[in-house]
């Protein structure tokens, strides 16, 4: 009988396995993307994919109602605020972030991450920024100080609300860095053996405990957030949040393991419109 029973849920998981795509590697990104949107509707069919980039609120009228609301009169202005004036003002040699960004850094967010080809490697808009900063004799911000980073990020962003995701993966060592990225995705590893892909592909939509859990697609494009009103939290920031959950050690933020990760899920949620600065629970 328990064999049975074992044989049944080991047949399930090989099953999920090829529904979910975790082994199709080298499969195009708009196939993964399309395989997972396939996925959740196939589960959800009555949430919108458009609703997605609420994350979990999706699948809450009620949370999502108070997200509404919460967002008339954020909590969170004066510190988005704080991240224009550092925007604004001049660096030390007259310059600012306007001249040496692309399109003077309007509508540019969606474009990243993006792979150079010339260092051949993943490029964040945390990069870009910094880039901008050393060629003008700035220090580089760290990319996890959101003091700092994150501040700048919650203004800069909202500079490209409403402009859809964009990632391009062309090329064998662009596609190499996404593969990579999603192996991390997929890879269930640490003292509890999960994947990302464990809780946000298989559980997305499900409740964990007593927190829904938000699907993948749709992951990226509503950054920094601002958790429990105040609380200013950047992507990789969460990224980190999420490994530690898991317990797991949790790559270095800015580094290449969490560069090709974000690079992989932002290619998730191409087609679907970035949004600066958020409110999350
Ligand atoms: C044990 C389950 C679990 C695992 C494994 C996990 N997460 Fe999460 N994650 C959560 C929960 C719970 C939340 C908060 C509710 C939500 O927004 O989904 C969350 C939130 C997030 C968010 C924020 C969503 C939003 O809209 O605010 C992102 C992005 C994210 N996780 C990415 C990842 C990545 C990348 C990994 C792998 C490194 C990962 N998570 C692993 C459970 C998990």
């Amino acid at each position: 009988m328990k064999q049975k029973i074992i044989t049944k849920l080991l047949t399930g998981m090989a099953g999920l396995g090829i529904a979910l795509g975790a082994a199709t590697a080298h499969a195009t990104p708009e196939a993964d993307r399309q395989e997972l949107i396939k996925f959740y509707t196939a589960k959800y069919p009555n949430v919108k994919v458009e609703d997605y980039v609420y994350g979990a609120l999706a699948f809450d009228a009620d949370s999502k109602a108070q997200y509404d609301a919460i967002m008339e009169f954020p909590p969170f202005d004066s510190q988005v605020e704080q991240g224009r004036k550092m925007w604004e003002t001049p660096f030390k040699n007259g310059k600012t972030y306007a001249s040496c960004l692309p399109g003077s850094g309007k509508q540019i967010a969606g474009n990243y991450p993006h792979f150079d080809e010339a260092s051949g490697k993943v490029v964040t808009l945390h990069d870009a920024i910094n880039k901008c900063r050393t060629a003008n004799g700035e220090e580089a911000y760290k990319v996890n100080d959101m003091k700092t980073m994150g501040l700048l990020t919650a203004y800069m962003r909202t500079l490209s609300d409403g402009m859809m995701m964009n990632v391009k993966v062309e090329g064998p060592k662009a596609t190499a860095a996404y593969e990579d990225g999603k192996k991390t995705f997929y890879s269930r590893k640490g003292q509890l053996n999960f994947a990302c892909a464990t809780c946000h592909v298989q559980n997305g939509g499900n409740r964990l405990r007593s927190e829904l859990i938000s699907p993948a697609v749709g992951h990226t494009v509503h950054w920094p957030v601002f958790r429990g009103g105040d609380n200013l939290v950047t992507l990789q920031q969460r990224y980190q949040g999420c490994f530690t959950q898991v317990r797991q050690v949790p790559p270095p933020q800015g580094g290449e393991t969490m560069n090709n990760l974000e690079y992989f899920h932002s290619a998730l949620s191409n087609g679907m419109p970035m949004k600066a600065s958020v409110f999350r629970k």
